[in-house]
């Protein structure tokens, strides 16, 4: 039986990846993560039981993080896309639900160009970030979620 229940969250035009914008954000899908996990996480990979959930909308995003809490979901990889960066709302949410979540980007969103990209609302809420990994990024958040349990 799997030890740990853990999501992957994503936000606004995630569910396009590897059609939008490859150059920025590859040219892989979510299809592509399982070997990572594996690749990273070896035979741990199998104590992990996971959950995806994208939308476009906000409060969707808000919705699923208070059932992620209410299911005892163990731990969340979250990429918020472009709310990560203006959504109060999303940061209120992670303020209070007490899962531990783990910020998530495709791109390094520190050395972009546009400067709102280094904004994060959510990250204060956040036990730690991992950026500018492509889909490896997801990969290394669970791994981070599973070592955030094991240090308890
Ligand atoms: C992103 C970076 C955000 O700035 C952007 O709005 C996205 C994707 C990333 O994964 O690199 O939609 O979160």
């Amino acid at each position: 039986m799997a030890r740990y229940r853990f999501l992957i969250l994503n936000g606004p035009n995630l569910g396009a990846l590897g059609k939008r914008q490859p150059e920025i954000y590859g040219t892989s899908g979510m299809d592509a993560l399982p070997p990572l996990i594996r690749k990273v996480l070896g035979d741990r990979a199998d104590d992990i039981e996971l959950e995806y959930y994208q939308s476009n909308s906000e409060g969707a995003l808000i919705d699923r993080l208070e059932q992620a809490r209410e299911q005892g979901v163990q731990g969340v990889a979250l990429n918020a896309g472009a709310y990560t960066h203006t959504s109060l709302a999303l940061a209120d949410c992670l303020a209070w639900i007490g899962v531990p979540c783990v910020e998530v980007h495709l791109s390094n969103v520190l050395a972009r160009s546009e400067p709102l990209r280094q904004k994060s609302y959510i990250g204060r809420h956040v036990i730690g970030v991992v950026a500018g990994f492509g889909m490896m990024s997801y990969a290394l958040a669970l791994q981070a979620l599973v070592q955030h349990h094991e240090k308890e």
